[in-house]
């Protein structure tokens, strides 16, 4: 479908971002979008359980960057549900999707299809980059200085292709439609990793200051007693990073294995990849 971009509705960066790093990227984007574009460039950040109430306001004629990390190849699943509850309402969309030096897998995809579904047209895409949630040395520090840049020169270009006239929708992206199955850790015998059940345990350094629970993005941690973890944990590092006094961590050893796995097995940096 042959699409124009029509000026006077705002920039919204939308973002899922429990360890930071997606929501790095999609502010830099926007940012450099809105400035280009003349328009303000508006943050919804759907992080935690209680931004989840709503949908975004999305109008007719915003520009929506929208973007969440790479779970198992795949867009997180437990945030479909509140995906399928957006209103593209005709406005364009830039899926950006976040992974931790691995691949990508079939999830630009699914976010592009589920942008379309919801009634947005894609005009670009993006796979950026970021710190592996289990890790701190798999694309450690990333984004970086040299990430932001690609990230700021992505926005420039998107939008002048917005400016420069009509443009098709929507945008080709990498990855099989309908998306194939979820990544599949194994041990060194092949056997499939099965981390779904794991739960993060609690040192004795723990000061309880509640901060694990507050970041939590599944409100999964008990904020009175944060020992206890009784809801569904995604492993999104959000309360291991966020500890102020790294008291959380997981012990699952196939949690460790695979972790140490994805380490030693893609220790360069993941081409940063973009779609005009
Ligand atoms: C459960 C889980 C599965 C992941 N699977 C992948 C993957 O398949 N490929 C990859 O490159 N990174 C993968 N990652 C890494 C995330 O994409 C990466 O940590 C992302 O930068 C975190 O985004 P955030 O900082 O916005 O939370 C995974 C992370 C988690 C928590």
């Amino acid at each position: 479908m042959e699409l124009a971009y029509r000026p006077g509705g705002a920039v919204r960066a939308c973002f899922f971002s429990p360890t930071g790093t997606t929501r790095t990227v999609v502010s830099a984007v926007a940012d450099v979008l809105a400035r280009a574009l003349g328009a303000l460039s508006e943050p919804f950040d759907f992080t935690l359980p209680a931004a989840r109430s709503a949908p975004p306001p999305i109008g007719p004629g915003d520009v929506a960057v929208v973007g969440l990390p790479v779970y198992a190849g795949r867009l997180p699943n437990l945030m479909l549900p509140y995906l399928n509850t957006w209103a593209g309402r005709d406005a364009l969309a830039v899926p950006v999707v976040l992974f931790g030096n691995r691949n990508f897998d079939d999830a630009l995809m699914e976010l592009r299809e589920v942008l379309e579904c919801r009634g947005f047209h894609t005009a670009a895409g993006a796979a950026f980059v970021g710190e592996h949630a289990f890790s701190t040395t798999l694309a450690a520090g990333c984004p970086d200085g040299e990430d932001l840049a690609r990230a700021r020169d992505f926005g420039r270009a998107v939008a002048q292709k917005l400016r420069s006239g009509p443009f098709e929708s929507p945008v080709p992206v990498p990855g099989r439609n309908p998306a194939g199955p979820y990544y599949q850790p194994r041990d060194r015998v092949g056997r499939p990793i099965d981390i779904r059940k794991v739960k993060p345990k609690v040192s004795s350094a723990c000061i309880r200051c509640g901060r694990c629970a507050a970041v939590c993005p599944m409100g999964a941690i008990d904020p009175a007693d944060v020992a206890q973890c009784p809801g569904v944990c995604i492993k999104c590092g959000a309360c291991v990073k966020g500890c102020p006094v790294q008291a959380r961590y997981y012990d699952d050893p196939g949690y460790l294995y695979h972790k140490r796995e994805l380490e030693l097995g893609y220790p360069g940096r993941a081409q940063v990849q973009l779609f005009l």
